[in-house]
C-alpha cells in the first residue's frame, strides 16, 4: 500500500521522510511546501556544500515535525544511523553536485556525491528495506530526482525527450546523473528496491543559488554587472516553476509506479536570449527608478560553454496521463513571481552573493572572452 502525502499526512505518528540535499534549491522549496501541507514529519539530510543555505529553511528551524542533520550522503555509517533511528516511510534524493560549468571546471565533486553518494544511499536504503515487514515494507519508496540532460541534446525540430529517449550525457554533469540513474535502475533490477526515477527540465523560483541562469542575470542586472549569455544565446530549456516540479514528486510519491521514470517539464521552451530579454523587461516594469534601465543594455555576449547542449524539450505526458500532473504556473507569472522575490529578498542574496561566490566568479567568467555583436 502506498501512501498518501496529502490524506495521509500530519503529526499524528506517521513516520518521517529522509530529504537528502533539503538545503538547496528545489530541496529546500520541497521541504518548505511539503511541511506547509502539514504532510508529515521530514529529516534532511545535508552537507550544506556552497548550494546548502539553512537560511531558506529558517522559517521552519523550530518546527517539531522539521529535523536537520547536516552530513554527507557518502557517508554509509551516518546514513544506516538516520534509517534506523528515523525509520523513514521515504528517501527523497535530491542532494547533488548540480552546475554544468562547475562539472566542467571540476568534474571531481561531481562523481563523488553523485555516483558515489547515490550508490551509498543506494545500498543503505536496500538493507534498511530489507529489514521491514508488512505495510511498511511495500509502502516504502526511494524517490530518486534527475535531470533530462541524461538525454543529451536536441536539433532545433527533434521531438521532446521521453522516457524511453537513450542516455546520451554530455557534460560531465549530466554524466554523473546518468551513472546515478543506472544504478537506481539496477537496484530496483536486482534488489527489489522500491525506487522511481523522475528526469525534470531546468526549475526556477526562489531560492535558487545565483550561479544558474536566472537568479544569476537578476543579481547582476540589479547591481548593473554584465549580463553574460554564452554564445549566441539561441540555446534552448524548457523551464518549470520549482513548486510545479515539487507537486509532481509528490504525486510520484504518493502514487508512481516503481520501477518507472516519469519527465517532468513545464512545456515552456525558450531560447536563453528570450529569457534574460524577458528578465530585463520585468525588471524595467519593477524597478522604475533603476539608474540601469534599460537592463537589456547590460547584455553582454560572451565564450560558449564547451560541448553546450543546444536544446533541451520534455515530453511530460505520462506523469500528465498516469498521476493526472499538470505544471500550474505559466512561464510569465512564474518569472514575474520570482523577480519579485529576488527584489524582496536582498538580504537573501547578498549573503550568498559575498565570500565564495566572488571567487567562482572569477574562475567562471573571467577567462571568457567577451564577445562583440559583430564578431558572432
Ligand atoms: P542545489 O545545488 O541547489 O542543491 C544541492 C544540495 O545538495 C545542497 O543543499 C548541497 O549542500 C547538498 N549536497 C551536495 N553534496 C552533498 C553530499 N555529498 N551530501 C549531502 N548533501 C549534499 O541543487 P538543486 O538545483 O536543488 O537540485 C536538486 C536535485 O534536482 C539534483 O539532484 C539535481 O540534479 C536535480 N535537478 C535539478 C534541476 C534544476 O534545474 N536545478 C533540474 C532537474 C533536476
Ligand atoms: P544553467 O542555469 O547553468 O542550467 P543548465 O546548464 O543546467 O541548463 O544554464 C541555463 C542556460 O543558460 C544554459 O544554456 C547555459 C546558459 N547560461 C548563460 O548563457 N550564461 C550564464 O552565465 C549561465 C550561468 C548560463
Amino acid at each position: 500500500m502506498s501512501f498518501n502525502p496529502t490524506t495521509d499526512g500530519a503529526a499524528g505518528g506517521r513516520p518521517p521522510i529522509l530529504v537528502t540535499g533539503g538545503a538547496g534549491f528545489i530541496g529546500s522549496n520541497f521541504v518548505l511546501d511539503w511541511l506547509a501541507a502539514n504532510a508529515g514529519p521530514v529529516v534532511n539530510l545535508d552537507k550544506l556544500t556552497y548550494a546548502g543555505n539553512p537560511e531558506n529553511l529558517a522559517s521552519i528551524a523550530d518546527d517539531p515535525g522539521y529535523t536537520f542533520v547536516q552530513g554527507d550522503i557518502c557517508d554509509a555509517a551516518l546514513v544506516a544511523r538516520l534509517l534506523d533511528e528515523h525509520r523513514p516511510r521515504a528517501i527523497m534524493h535530491f542532494a547533488a553536485e548540480s552546475h554544468v560549468d562547475r562539472s566542467i571546471l571540476g568534474p571531481e565533486a561531481f562523481l563523488r556525491t553523485n555516483i558515489d553518494g547515490t550508490f551509498t544511499l543506494l545500498q543503505a536504503a536496500r538493507a534498511y528495506h530489507a529489514s521491514l515487514a508488512g505495510e511498511e515494507k511495500e509502502g516504502f519508496r526511494f524517490l530518486h530526482v534527475s535531470t533530462d540532460e541524461v538525454y543529451g541534446t536536441l536539433a532545433p525540430d527533434d521531438p521532446a525527450f521521453h522516457e524511453e529517449t537513450p542516455y546520451a550525457p554530455n557534460s560531465p554533469y549530466a554524466a554523473s546523473k546518468a551513472a546515478s540513474d543506472h544504478l537506481v535502475r539496477a537496484w530496483v533490477h536486482t534488489y527489489g528496491l522500491p525506487a522511481i526515477i523522475t528526469n525534470c527540465s531546468n526549475n526556477y523560483g526562489p531560492y535558487q543559488f545565483p550561479e544558474k541562469l536566472i537568479p544569476l542575470m537578476i543579481a547582476n542586472a540589479l547591481k548593473g554587472k554584465p549580463l553574460p549569455v554564452y554564445g549566441d544565446g539561441q540555446q534552448v530549456r524548457d523551464w518549470l516553476f520549482v513548486l510545479d516540479h515539487c507537486r509532481a514528486l509528490r504525486k510520484v510519491l504518493e502514487r508512481g509506479r516503481v520501477g518507472e521514470t516519469y519527465n517532468v517539464g513545464g512545456g515552456n521552451q525558450r531560447s536563453n536570449l528570450e529569457v534574460v530579454k524577458t528578465l530585463c523587461s520585468l525588471l524595467d516594469e519593477l524597478m522604475p527608478h533603476s539608474s540601469f534601465r534599460p537592463h537589456a543594455q547590460l547584455i553582454t555576449y560572451v565564450e560558449d560553454r564547451p560541448g553546450h547542449d543546444r536544446r533541451y524539450a520534455i515530453d511530460a505526458r505520462k506523469i500528465e496521463s498516469e498521476l493526472d500532473w499538470r505544471a500550474q504556473e505559466s512561464f510569465e507569472t512564474g518569472l514575474r513571481r520570482t523577480v519579485e522575490w529576488y527584489l524582496a529578498n536582498s538580504v537573501w542574496v547578498e549573503n550568498v552573493t559575498s565570500g565564495a561566490y566572488q571567487h567562482w566568479v572569477k574562475q567562471n567568467y573571467a577567462a571568457r572572452s567577451t564577445v562583440t555583436e559583430g564578431a558572432r
